[in-house]
C-alpha cells in the first residue's frame, strides 16, 4: 500500500483529522479510539516510520477535542513505542504496530497472519511453464540492448488483440507496456495534470489511485456510487460543472465495490465524456474477473468516446501481481507522448518478463475461465462464512472483481481492523477507499486467500466485530452523512 507520507516527513494537524476521518464515530470518543485509529494510519501504511506528527495542541484543535484526551491517546502510544517523542524534536512514528489483541484469544504468530488487505491472488502454475518457455526464448532477445520503451512488440500484439475481441479494435501502436497499472496511472497522471487540477473520481475508488492523484497536488472530485452502481446524472453534473482535468474510473468491475457498468451505461457516459472532451483513464484491472454467468461482455468504455480514452490493464490479477507488468490502450498519438514523457520514471519494463506474458496471453481463455470459476467459489464460501457468523452486516454478492464490499452495522471499520490486526487478520478499513473522507461503515475483503485460510478469516473477523459493534451501538452513534459528493 502507498505511503501518504513519505518518512520524515511532517504531517498537519488538518491533515491528520481528515486522515483520522469518523474516529469518534460509534458512540465512544475516547483516548484509546484516537489512539487506536491513528495505529490503524500507521498499519495500513498511510503514516509511515520517521513520519513526524502534528503537535498535540494542534491536533486537538484540528480534531475539536479536548487536549488532555489527545495527549492520554499519545501518552498510550509512546508506552507502545509506536509514538516517540523528545523535547525540542516533536513527536514521530516510531515503529509499525503490534495492536491490541482481545485476551481471549491465542497469541497470532507472524505466520498466522490472515491478510485480507490485498486483493490479489498468488500465481498459478502456468505461469512457471511459461517461464521454462521464456527463458529458451531469450537468447534472440539477448543480442538486443533490452530497453523497450513501449514494450515488446510481440506482447502489444497479443494485447491488441484481446481488445479488439472485446469490441475495441486495436493496433499494436496503441499499447505500451508499463510496470503494472498503477505506474501506468502515474504516468497519465504526469502526462496531463498539474498541481491544482481536479480529477473525478468514484468514492470509494482505489486507495492507490486516491494517493497518486493527492501525490500530484491535484484534487480529487468525487462522484459517490450508489447501491445500484454509478450515479451516471451525477457524473454527468460534476463533468460539466467541475471541469475536471482527468477522470479516473473503473467500469469494469470497480474496487472496491465490485460494480459493472452495462453497455447502455457505457454509451451514456462516453456521450457526457465527448460532450465536455474530458480525457478518462479507465482502470480496467479486474475487467477479465465476471463472476456471474451473463455479466460482462459489454465492449471497454474506450469504444464509446476513443480519443478520450486511456485504458489501463494488468498481469496481477490473472497471472500474477509479482510479474510487474501492465499496459496502456490509447490513440496512437497519445501512446507516442507517454513514451517521451516515460523516460523520467524509467527506460522501459522488464524483458524476461514480457516475454512470459506474451506466453500467458496465449493461454488467456483457459486462464480466465480457471481463475473465474475458482474466485466464484471463494467468493460464495466468505459470503457463506461471513452471513452465519455477522448476522448485522449487509454482503452484496459482487458480480465481478475479488473482494467484497460490506456493510458493517455501525461505523466501526477503524475499530474493527485494529481489533482484526490484534487477531492475526490485516484488513482496509472502508475510510481508505473514501475519496472526501467517511465510509467507516464499510469494509472491502478480498477473497483471495486459500478456502480455510477465508473460514478462519470469518472466524477471526466475527470475534473483533463482537468486541467492536453489538446490539446497542445503532443507537449511540452519531450520524454522520457517508459525504457522497463534493
Ligand atoms: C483497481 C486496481 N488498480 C490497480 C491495481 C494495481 O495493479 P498493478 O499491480 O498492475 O500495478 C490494483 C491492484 O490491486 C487494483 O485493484
Amino acid at each position: 500500500m502507498e505511503p501518504t507520507f513519505s518518512p520524515g516527513g511532517r504531517v498537519s494537524g488538518a491533515t491528520l483529522a481528515r486522515l483520522l476521518g469518523a474516529w469518534r464515530q460509534g458512540g465512544r470518543r475516547g483516548s484509546a479510539d484516537l489512539a487506536g485509529a491513528i495505529r490503524v494510519l500507521v498499519l495500513d501504511g498511510r503514516l509511515t516510520v520517521g513520519t513526524r506528527l502534528p503537535a498535540e495542541r494542534e491536533l486537538a484543535e484540528a480534531l475539536g477535542a479536548s487536549r488532555t484526551l489527545v495527549t492520554t491517546a499519545m501518552d498510550r502510544l509512546r508506552d507502545d513505542g509506536v509514538v516517540a517523542s523528545r523535547r525540542g524534536a516533536g513527536s514521530w512514528i516510531a515503529r509499525p504496530v503490534a495492536a491490541d489483541r482481545p485476551s481471549r484469544e491465542q497469541p497470532v504468530s507472524a505466520s498466522d497472519v490472515l491478510d485480507l488487505s490485498c486483493a490479489s491472488p498468488p500465481a498459478l502454475p502456468e505461469l512457471a511453464t511459461a517461464l521454462d518457455t521464456a527463458r529458451r526464448r531469450m537468447p534472440a532477445e539477448f543480442a538486443q540492448p533490452g530497453y523497450l520503451a513501449q514494450g515488446l512488440l510481440e506482447l502489444r500484439e497479443r494485447i491488441a488483440e484481446r481488445y479488439t475481441a472485446r469490441g475495441l479494435p486495436t493496433h499494436a501502436d496503441q499499447v505500451l507496456i508499463t510496470n503494472g497499472a498503477q505506474h501506468a496511472f502515474a504516468l497519465a497522471l504526469r502526462m496531463l495534470v498539474g498541481p491544482g487540477d481536479r480529477v473525478l473520481m468514484e468514492n470509494p475508488s482505489y486507495p492507490n489511485a486516491i494517493d497518486a492523484v493527492r501525490a500530484s497536488y491535484a484534487r480529487p472530485v468525487a462522484v459517490a456510487m450508489t447501491d445500484e452502481g454509478w450515479d451516471l446524472d451525477g457524473l454527468e453534473v460534476v463533468l460539466r460543472q467541475a471541469a475536471p482535468r482527468l477522470a479516473f474510473l473503473m467500469p469494469d468491475f470497480h474496487n472496491p465495490t465490485g460494480g459493472y457498468l452495462d453497455a447502455a451505461g457505457r454509451e451514456r457516459l462516453g456521450a457526457a465524456l465527448r460532450r465536455t472532451r474530458t480525457p478518462v483513464f479507465v482502470d480496467e484491472t479486474l475487467a477479465e474477473l465476471a463472476l456471474e454467468p451473463g455479466v460482462g461482455g459489454a465492449p471497454p468504455l474506450a469504444a464509446f468516446a476513443e480519443d478520450l480514452v486511456i485504458s489501463a490493464g494488468s498481469a496481477s490479477k490473472l497471472y500474477w501481481g509479482g510479474l510487474r507488468l501492465g499496459w496502456v490502450r490509447a490513440s496512437a498519438d497519445l501512446v507516442r507522448r507517454m513514451v517521451a514523457v516515460r523516460p523520467v520514471l524509467d527506460l522501459g519494463s522488464p524483458v524476461l518478463e514480457q516475454v512470459v506474458l506474451s506466453e500467458l496471453f496465449a493461454v488467456l481463455p483457459g486462464v480466465v475461465e480457471c481463475r473465474q470459476r475458482e474466485f466464484r467459489r471463494l467468493r460464495d464460501v466468505l459470503i457463506a462464512e461471513l452471513r452465519a457468523r455477522c448476522p448485522g452486516w449487509e454482503i452484496p454478492t459482487p458480480v465481478g472483481g475479488l473482494a467484497l464490499w460490506c456493510r458493517l452495522d455501525g461505523p466501526v471499520s477503524t475499530r474493527l481492523a485494529v481489533t482484526a490486526e490484534g487477531l492475526g487478520v490485516h484488513v482496509a478499513p472502508g475510510s481508505r477507499f473514501a475519496v472526501t473522507g467517511g465510509l467507516e461503515h464499510y469494509v472491502r475483503l478480498p477473497f483471495t486467500l486459500a478456502e480455510e485460510q477465508l473460514v478462519e478469516a470469518a472466524r477471526r473477523l466475527a470475534v473483533a466485530a463482537s468486541s467492536v459493534g453489538g446490539p446497542g451501538l445503532l443507537a449511540e452513534q452519531v450520524p454522520l452523512a457517508e459525504l457522497p459528493v463534493t
